[in-house]
């Protein structure tokens, strides 16, 4: 596995494959998630690449981009594991050089639920995203789908400004008891940790209502968020039950309705979805 911190030597790298390249674009601290999606394109591409970069523009001002759990040692050895091919580990003046001043915004699906919390940073994630995608010309691009409105953002944004890559989203990586993986995870105290399965409970017992025919979106939100209420730990910041591409509020179902939901436990911000 060959690793580059530069643009030109990542380039001279890629070059060096033919045939389907897939990326697997992350923020390192890696966990069986992240990893899940490098397994995937290795089945389903020639070669892979990697990029691990903690995306400043993308942290608001409050935000924990000081304190993000960082690990690239064993980062590099668990992507070396998983069969990647190679990886860029840019620093922030290999993305952002001095004079930088080019910002793509993708509007509509980026203002509610995590862009009404956190302002700009789908900004940050559809800039960065592109010049990843810029930089390595994959023919295809792998996401999880723990970060719905990101992909909801990024199918946008490729349609869009017409980039030729397909986005390959892959399904959320849970812990036994639930809790989608999350670098943040890393944060949790014991009793935190405990507390956190609250989100996937919640959003089973909104699935358990469904499955029992319930198609008012109104009520799974209000499934959601009495689940929510009952856990001292947990602060809600929204529950959504929204069209999975618009991330619209749905007034009614006839077709696929993403719920979601933001939790702060303690002073840690988790975030988790299940597709219906
Ligand atoms: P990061 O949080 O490191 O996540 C990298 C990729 O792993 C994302 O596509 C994310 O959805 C996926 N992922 C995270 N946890 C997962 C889980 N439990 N199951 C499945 N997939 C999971 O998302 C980012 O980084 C950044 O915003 C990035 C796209 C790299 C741009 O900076």
């Amino acid at each position: 596995m060959k690793v580059a911190a530069d643009v030109a030597e990542l380039r001279r790298i890629r070059g060096l494959y033919s045939g389907t390249c897939g990326l697997v674009p992350t923020m390192g601290a890696l966990h069986a998630g992240h990893l899940s999606l490098v397994a995937r394109a290795r089945k389903e591409c020639e070669c892979v690449g990697v990029s691990i970069f903690v995306n400043p523009i993308q942290f608001g001002p409050g935000e924990d981009l000081a304190v993000y759990p960082r690990s690239m040692e064993h980062d590099l050895d668990l992507l070396a594991q998983a069969g990647a091919d190679f990886v860029w580990t840019p620093v922030t003046a290999d993305v952002y050089p001095p004079g930088f001043q080019t910002w793509v915004t993708v509007e509509g699906v980026s203002a509610p639920l995590e862009g009404r919390c956190r302002p700009g940073h789908f900004r940050g994630v559809a800039t960065v995203v592109a010049k990843l995608l810029n930089v390595f010309i994959p023919d295809r691009a792998y996401f999880g789908q723990k970060d719905a409105q990101q992909v909801a953002v990024i199918q946008r944004m490729v349609q869009d400004l017409n980039f030729q890559v397909k986005i390959i989203v892959c399904p959320t990586v849970r812990e036994q008891d639930g809790l989608a993986m999350s670098s943040r995870n890393a944060y949790l105290s014991p009793a935190e940790r405990r507390a956190a399965t609250v989100l996937y409970r919640a959003l089973m017992a909104a699935w358990a209502r469904y499955e029992q025919g319930e198609r008012n979106p109104a009520e799974l939100r209000g499934t959601m968020r009495s689940i929510l209420s009952d856990e001292p730990l947990a602060s809600l910041d929204y529950v959504s039950a929204a069209d999975p591409a618009t991330l619209a509020e749905l007034d009614s179902i006839h077709d696929r309705v993403l719920l979601s939901l933001a939790v702060r436990i303690g002073r840690t911000r988790l975030i988790d979805n299940l597709l219906l």
